[in-house]
């Protein structure tokens, strides 16, 4: 089976220091992947290699078969490409309602826009889509309250359902958990459960490896930009290399 992500042997340099280097990856449809790894490794300097905010030195990058390397980072949305951001780029002064509403209509940008579904109807049909989606993740009542006035971990929540309308196949977030109490992460887990089961496929870096066992169904360890090890979360942190990396050779001369 064709993988959805395909990184194939990437690498990139910066000021002649390699800092990713001949690195692969691949995910099938509807998984969620952790890329892991200790700070400084690379793993956010991948994610600007997939969204294309930096040229690739050398390697590819496929998304569903399509070779979308050279893809300029503002047209891969077309490709189901979405990243969520740390920083949560809401509307402050909008309704959540407006704010979502925005991603329903970016929805394959271009000509043809025209042609999309959300396009080709009235706009209080589609508030009715999005206020549904709404009513799923049992937000409801706060459809219309500014998005500003939200406390952390229900913005977050709507970025993610702000990204997932926009038509997304494969989302990126760059650690979700950061900054979310337990209750909030508990929430944020569920809405991304429900997407993987709709298909979506996401890749994920996060620290919180709790947080990674129980969504991902493999983990991939960058260290100095290469791959240390891959496999399920669990396999993977057991390994003695991964482990080294993590807490320093220090960790080793320690053992009996
Ligand atoms: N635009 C850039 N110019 C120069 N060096 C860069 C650039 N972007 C990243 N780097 C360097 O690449 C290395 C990897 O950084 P990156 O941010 O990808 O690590 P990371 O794995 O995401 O770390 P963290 O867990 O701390 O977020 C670092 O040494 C960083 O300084
Ligand atoms: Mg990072």
């Amino acid at each position: 089976m064709t993988p959805f992500l395909d990184v194939r042997n990437i690498g990139k340099s910066f000021h002649g220091v390699p800092i990713i280097k001949n690195f692969s990856l691949s995910v099938e449809q509807g998984s969620a992947t952790a890329l892991i790894g200790p700070n400084g490794a690379g793993k956010t300097t991948v994610f600007n290699l997939l969204c294309g905010l930096y040229p690739l030195d050398s390697g590819e990058i496929f998304i569903d078969g399509k070779e979308i390397s050279k893809v300029p980072k503002e047209r891969r949305i077309r490709h189901g490409l979405v990243r969520s951001f740390q920083n949560i780029r809401l509307v402050d002064h909008l309704s959540v309602l407006d704010n979502l509403l925005i991603g329903a209509y970016i929805r394959t940008p271009g000509p043809r826009t025209l042609l999309t579904p959300f396009r080709l109807q009235p706009r209080n049909a589609v508030s009715r889509q999005v206020r549904e989606k709404l009513d799923a993740l049992g937000l409801a009542h706060i459809a219309d309250s500014p998005a500003g006035r939200l406390p952390y971990g229900l913005r977050k929540r709507i970025d993610l359902l702000r990204a997932t309308l926009t038509g997304a196949r494969l989302i990126l977030l760059d650690e979700p958990a950061a900054g979310l109490n337990p209750s909030e992460t508990h929430a944020l887990m569920r809405q991304l459960r429900a997407l993987k089961e709709n298909g979506a496929t996401l890749l994920v870096v996060e620290h919180d490896m709790h947080f990674v066992s129980s969504l991902c169904d493999q983990a991939v360890v960058l260290n100095f930009g290469e791959c240390l090890a891959r496999g399920t979360p669990s396999a993977v942190m057991r390994e003695p290399a991964v482990k080294t990396a993590y807490l320093g050779t220090a960790y080793e001369r320690a053992q009996p």
